[in-house]
């Protein structure tokens, strides 16, 4: 029988059961389900719903009842309750009998349930941060052996300028460090305990809601009750943190999956990320990024369908809500899926040096060099450009680098030109004047990790 079955004379149709019912999904919310339970128990003993026995009772079941969900969790999806409160509170009363039936006192399933996913987000926000920091602390170690590879860096996909793998590597872990950032101030945000604002008018039962906030972990009670049941504004700050930086880690999938391709040739990854062809056997996949990248598309997913299902919802709690579940907790699975991921493609890679400088020294990278050249010698930046243009455009003609071409070739487009122009336009010379803050400049580069390593502790 439903938690709710009084008021009813027929059964439910077995088909709405099924649809209705969220208890195949929501048994995840079993520890808080039981968690917030022994503090509303300690709640209502302080009204004196309960007297002291009979909260001592209860709280010894839940806490048994706790421990058997650790020890089986599939064990709860194979009971027909509604949900996960109403499953805890079958078991609850199959332990103490009819005692179990005065612990829903003062609350309702909608305060509960907010209160569970708080506080299930809460701890998943915690598994985040760790799995953020842990891919910074693999970029940043991935950037210092990785200093002195020169490569071509990119706009439009066409080679700009040359950087190194470790200032590409620096890159990534700066939009990590944002995410954790993000992380943090969700989780300020979120740390409010619902529980204690009913149905959504409130609890008739004079509770002090801080109290019980505070022994549930969060730092104050909702002010509103019914902005408690109705918010889930933190399943929405965490589903567009994932978002966010889910589109970064698919960023990160498709530069690897570029410089791993055979066009580039930059890294390889290893033989544990990667699969084979069952038809090609040259064939080396870089299944591991793909996948990362392709999981980017259901965490947006997500955030869309949650925006979608809140819009235009009237106060308070509707049954929509029910479907906030299924979205998040997909959503921060496979972001946490695709950090691990990430940290596992990085432990191997390798970055194929010699190639890597080759193609740095092809493609132009260094016309921006000649132009600043020409600055130096007193020619106007934009009149530089335009010499540099057509110098570039002869040496296509004839297969060559800019600097494989002679003095007199370079003299042609700007008398100003000398023997000096050749280390300027060095790959090393390249690197070296970028040497303000953030830039490619080795020095710089070393700071920036010497910087980020203190940050994490490593
Ligand atoms: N399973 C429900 C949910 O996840 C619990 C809250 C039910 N509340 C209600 N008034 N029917 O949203």
């Amino acid at each position: 029988m439903a938690l709710w079955g009084g008021r009813f004379s027929q059964a439910a149709d077995q088909r709405f059961k099924l649809f209705n019912d969220s208890l195949r999904f929501d048994y995840r919310l079993a520890k808080q389900d039981i968690i917030g339970s022994v503090a509303w128990s300690k709640a209502i003993l302080s009204v004196g719903v309960l007297s002291v026995e009979e909260q001592q009772q209860l709280e010894k079941a839940l806490d048994e009842l706790l421990l058997e969900v650790q020890a089986d969790p599939e064990a709860i999806a194979a009971s027909d309750a509604e949900d996960i409160h109403s499953w805890v509170e079958q078991k609850l009363i199959g332990k103490v009998g009819d005692l179990g039936k005065k612990l829903h006192t003062g609350r309702s399933r909608n305060d509960q349930v907010a209160t569970d996913l708080k506080l299930w987000c809460k701890t998943e926000v915690a598994l985040l941060l760790q799995a953020v920091r842990e891919l910074q602390q693999a970029l940043v170690l991935t950037a210092e052996k990785n200093q002195d590879a020169v490569m071509p860096g990119y706009t439009h996909l066409q080679r700009a300028q040359p950087i190194t793998f470790a200032h590409w590597c620096l890159a990534y872990s700066e939009m990590l460090v944002r995410d954790e950032s993000r992380l943090q101030d969700a989780l300020q945000r979120m740390d409010t305990s619902p529980l204690g604002s009913g149905a959504l008018a409130g609890t008739a039962y004079a509770i002090d809601r801080d109290q019980l906030a505070g022994w549930l972990g969060f730092s104050a009670a909702t002010r509103n009750s019914l902005d408690s049941v109705s918010d889930r504004d933190h399943v929405l700050e965490l589903l567009s943190d994932a978002a966010i930086s889910m589109v970064h880690l698919s960023r990160f999938a498709e530069d690897l999956i570029f410089f791993n391709s055979g066009e580039s040739s930059f890294v390889e990854l290893s033989d544990r990320v990667t699969s084979g062809s069952s038809l090609m056997p040259q064939k080396k996949n870089p299944d591991a990024l793909e996948l990362i990248r392709g999981k980017c598309g259901r965490v947006q997913g997500a955030l869309s369908g949650m925006l979608m299902t809140l819009k235009g919802l009237p106060l308070a709690y509707n049954k929509d809500m029910q479907e906030d579940k299924e979205g998040i907790f997909d959503a921060l699975d496979t972001w946490l899926d695709c950090l691990n991921m990430a940290v596992l493609v990085l432990d191997g890679i390798q970055v194929k040096r010699p190639r890597c400088q080759e193609a740095a020294q092809q493609g132009y990278a260094n016309a921006t060099e000649l132009a600043d050249y020409l600055v130096a010698k007193g020619i106007p930046f934009r009149e530089a450009h335009h010499i540099v243009g057509s110098a570039v455009l002869e040496a296509i003609k004839q297969g060559k680098a800019l600097e494989e071409l002679s003095l007199a070739q370079l003299q042609q487009f700007n008398p100003a030109i000398s023997e000096d122009v050749y280390p300027a336009l060095s790959l090393q010379s390249c690197l070296e004047k970028r040497c303000a803050k953030g830039g490619v400049n080795p020095a710089q580069v070393a700071s920036a990790i010497q910087t980020a390593k203190i940050r994490l502790g490593i």
